[in-house]
C-alpha cells in the first residue's frame, strides 16, 4: 500500500510525478503530497485526500523542479490528515523521505531521539526514519549513503523509500525491503515507483529492486545499486510488457467494469500457450521443473488473502475432486503465525494478483524455510511473491486497476484448473477421456462468459436498481459455487458498502435463517447440477421466510419461477469450471449496487488494492 513515485532528469518532474501518483492510487488514496527541489530549496506540498485534491493546492503554486517525488497514502500510524501525509522532512529540513511499509521499531527509536531533542511533527513511523537517517549522519560525521545505510540496518520492518537531499539536488536514493520498488531507467533520467505503471510511458526498461537494496541514481552519472551492507550489485535490466493501454478506462465509466466486460480475453490469456484442445494437452511451463512435487504431494496448502483466497477456495475443491490430493486453504495472515505443520512433501500454493501481499509473502517464506515447495499464481510479473517462490504460472489478466478483484479471480481459477487437470491427469485420478472432455469445455469457457456478460447485464442492472436500499444480502452456494457465494457477498461489501455475508446454502439454517425476512435479498447460486434438488430445498426454506430470493441458474424451471423474485439464466458447464461463469453476476450486481448509490467503484473507502502491510 502506498504508492511512491519519482523522477530525476531534465524534464519538468512535477507532470510526471502526479500522473504517476494517478496511476499508483489503488494503493491508497488518504493523502498525497510530493517534495520538488526547486533551486537551492527542497518544497514539500501536501494534503489530504486524492491526488485530485492535491492537483487542486498545486494550483498557481511554483511547481517548477527537473527532480521530485510524490507519495499516495494508506494510512497506517496517524490519521490520514495534511500533517501525516508523505514526504517527511528531517529535523533540519534538509532532508525528505517518502515511504511504504512500516517501521515497527519506529516507537523505541522516536522516544531515543525525542530526548536527544528531536522534534516530531507527525504520528508517522516515517518521519522517525528520515529524522533517525539524519541522526546518524550528523553524530557520525557521515556521508548521506553511508547513514542511509546504517539507519536501515538499525530499523525493523518493511520499506519502499525514496529520500531527497536539498544539499544535494542531483542525487536521490532508493531502497526495498519487503515493499515493491521498480526504477525506470531512461535517456538521462530515471524514475522510481512501486510499480512499472507510472514509468511505462517514459521507458520499457526497468530494473526491481532486491530486498535490502539501495539505489543511487544520478542525474548525470547513471546509477548504482548496492546492497545494505555496502557491497556492489550489478543491475538486471528488463524489459516491460506492459502497454499503455492497458492502464485506461478505454471508454468504460469505471476500471471495474472495463476488467469485468475484459474477463473472456483476460482467461484467455491465462490459457493462451498452456491450453491446446484440438491436441489434447495442457503446458504449464512455469513448474514444468517441479511438477514431480505437485504429482507427488502428500498435501497441498494454499495460501492468500481476500479474493484470491477465495480462488484458493476453488482450488481445494479442485485439485480434492479430480487429483485427489488433500488441500488446506489458508488465510496468509493466520498461517504464519500459528506455528504450522509443514513437511517436504508439502506444495504451498501462494495465489496473489499483485504478488507483493505482505501476509502471503510472509507464509511462503517460512513454508520455504520448512522446506516445503513454494508455487506462486500471480498477476504482476516480477513481483515478490514470484521472485520468492520455486515456480509458478502468472495469471496473464493484464493490469487490475479496481480495488474490487475481478478478472484476476477468474484468471486464477483458471490457471488452477488447468494445473489441477493436468496434475489430476498425470496421476491417473481421471480417464483420458474425462481429461479431454475438460480440456474440451475448458476451452470453450471464454465464450461462455462473454455469453453471460451480453445476456445478463441488462437485466441485472435492474435488478441492482430494485435491490440497492437492502442494508443487508446473504449469498449461498454449494460445493464449487460456495466460494462464489463468499465472493459475490465481499464484491457487494468492498464497494456499495452494504453488509453482506456469504454461506455455504446447507449451513444457512445454522444461524443466518435468523435474519431472513420480506427485506433480506438472498442470492442464492443454484447451478451445480449435482447438488440442484438440494439448493432447491435451500430456495424453499428461504422463499417460506419471504427472503428476496436472486437464483443464478442453468435453465429457469417454474419451481424455480415461482419461488425467486428474480432468476439469472446462465449457459451450462462441466461443474469445476461453473465458478468462473456464475460469478460474473455477481461482479455485475455489485457493481450496479454501487453505481446507483453513488459510491466510488474504482476506489471503495478505506481499501488498498496492494496490501504490503500485515
Ligand atoms: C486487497 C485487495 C483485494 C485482494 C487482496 C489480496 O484486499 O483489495 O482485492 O483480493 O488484497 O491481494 P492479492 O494481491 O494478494 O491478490
Amino acid at each position: 500500500m502506498c504508492g511512491i513515485v519519482a523522477y530525476i532528469g531534465s524534464k519538468e518532474a512535477c507532470p510526471i510525478i502526479i500522473k504517476g501518483l494517478q496511476r499508483l492510487e489503488y494503493r491508497g488514496y488518504d493523502s498525497a503530497g510530493i517534495a520538488l527541489q526547486q533551486g537551492k530549496e527542497l518544497n514539500i506540498y501536501k494534503t489530504k485526500g486524492k491526488v485530485s485534491n492535491l492537483q487542486d493546492f498545486l494550483e498557481g503554486k511554483n511547481i517548477e523542479g527537473t527532480s521530485g517525488m510524490g507519495h499516495t497514502r494508506w494510512a497506517t500510524h496517524g490519521v490520514p490528515n495534511d500533517v501525516n501525509a508523505h514526504p517527511h522532512y528531517s529535523e533540519s529540513k534538509d532532508l525528505a523521505l517518502i515511504h511504504n511499509g512500516i517501521i515497527e521499531n519506529y516507537a523505541i527509536l522516536k522516544e531515543e531521539m525525542v530526548k536527544r531533542g528531536h522534534t516530531f511533527v507527525s504520528d508517522t513511523d516515517t518521519e522517525v526514519l528520515i529524522h533517525l537517517i539524519e541522526d546518524i549522519q550528523l553524530n557520525e560525521k557521515i556521508g548521506l549513503e553511508e547513514a542511509l545505510l546504517q539507519a536501515l540496518s538499525e530499523v525493523t520492518g518493511a520499506y519502499a523509500i525514496v529520500l531527497m537531499c536539498k544539499n544535494n539536488p542531483d542525487i536521490m536514493y532508493a531502497a526495498r525491503k519487503g515493499s515493491p520498488l521498480v526504477i525506470g531507467v531512461g535517456e538521462n533520467e530515471y524514475f522510481m515507483a512501486s510499480d512499472a505503471t507510472p514509468i511505462v510511458e517514459y521507458t520499457k526498461n526497468v530494473v526491481y529492486l532486491n530486498d535490502e537494496e539501495i539505489a543511487i541514481v544520478t542525474r548525470n552519472n547513471g546509477f548504482t545499486i548496492k546492497n545494505i551492507q555496502n557491497q556492489l550489485k550489478t543491475p538486471y535490466i528488463q524489459e516491460l510488457e506492459l502497454k499503455l493501454e492497458m492502464l485506461e478506462k478505454g471508454g468504460y465509466d469505471h476500471f471495474m467494469l472495463k476488467e469485468i466486460h475484459e474477463q473472456p480475453r483476460s482467461i484467455k490469456d491465462s490459457m493462451r500457450g498452456r491450453l491446446n484442445a484440438m491436441e489434447g494437452y495442457i503446458r504449464l511451463g512455469g513448474i514444468k521443473e517441479y511438477d514431480q512435487k505437485l504429482i507427488n504431494a502428500n498435501r497441498i496448502i494454499i495460501v492468500a488473502c481476500g479474493t484470491s483466497w477465495h480462488a484458493g477456495l476453488v482450488a481445494e475443491y479442485l485439485f480434492e475432486d479430480l487429483a485427489r490430493i488433500p488441500v488446506e486453504v489458508e488465510y496468509a495472515s493466520e498461517f504464519r503465525y500459528r506455528n504450522p505443520v509443514i513437511h517436504e512433501t508439502d506444495v504451498v500454493i501462494a495465489i496473489s494478483q499483485s504478488g507483493e501481499t505482505a501476509d502471503t509473502l510472509a507464509a511462503i517464506q517460512l513454508a520455504k524455510q520448512k522446506g516445503a515447495t513454494i508455487i506462486g499464481i500471480c498477476n504482476v510479473v516480477g513481483s515478490s511473491i514470484p521472485r520468492s517462490s520455486h515456480a509458478g504460472s502468472y495469471t496473464h489478466a493484464g493490469p487490475e486497476i479496481g480495488v474490487a478483484s475481478t478478472k484476476a479471480f477468474t484468471a486464477q481459477v483458471t490457471v488452477l484448473s488447468l494445473m489441477a487437470i493436468y496434475i489430476a491427469h498425470k496421476r491417473g485420478t481421471i480417464s483420458d477421456s474425462r481429461y479431454h472432455q475438460l480440456i474440451t469445455e475448458l476451452d470453450c469457457i471464454p465464450d461462455k462468459v462473454k455469453q453471460v456478460i451480453d445476456n445478463t447485464n441488462e437485466q441485472i442492472k435492474n435488478i441492482a436498481q430494485s435491490l440497492k436500499d437492502a442494508p443487508n444480502f446473504l449469498y449461498l452456494g454449494r460445493g464449487y459455487n460456495f466460494p462464489v457465494a463468499l465472493e459475490g457477498a465481499l464484491k457487494l461489501k468492498e464497494i456499495s458498502y452494504i453488509h453482506a455475508e456469504g454461506y455455504p446454502a446447507a449451513e444457512m439454517k445454522h444461524g443466518p435463517i435468523a435474519l431472513i425476512d420480506e427485506k433480506m435479498p438472498v442470492v442464492v447460486v443454484a447451478t451445480n447440477q449435482s447438488a440442484y434438488e438440494k439448493i432447491i430445498s435451500n430456495i424453499q426454506e428461504v422463499a417460506a421466510r419471504k427472503g428476496r430470493v436472486i437464483a443464478i441458474v442453468n435453465k429457469a424451471d417454474n419451481t424455480i419461477k415461482e419461488l425467486a423474485e428474480h432468476v439469472i439464466e446462465i449457459p451450462e458447464t462441466e461443474e469445476p469450471f461453473s465458478p468462473l461463469l456464475s460469478v460474473i453476476p455477481l461482479q455485475l450486481l455489485s457493481y450496479y449496487i454501487a453505481v446507483y448509490l453513488g459510491k466510488n467503484v474504482d476506489q471503495p473507502r478505506n481499501l488498498a488494492k496492494s496490501v504490503t502491510v500485515e
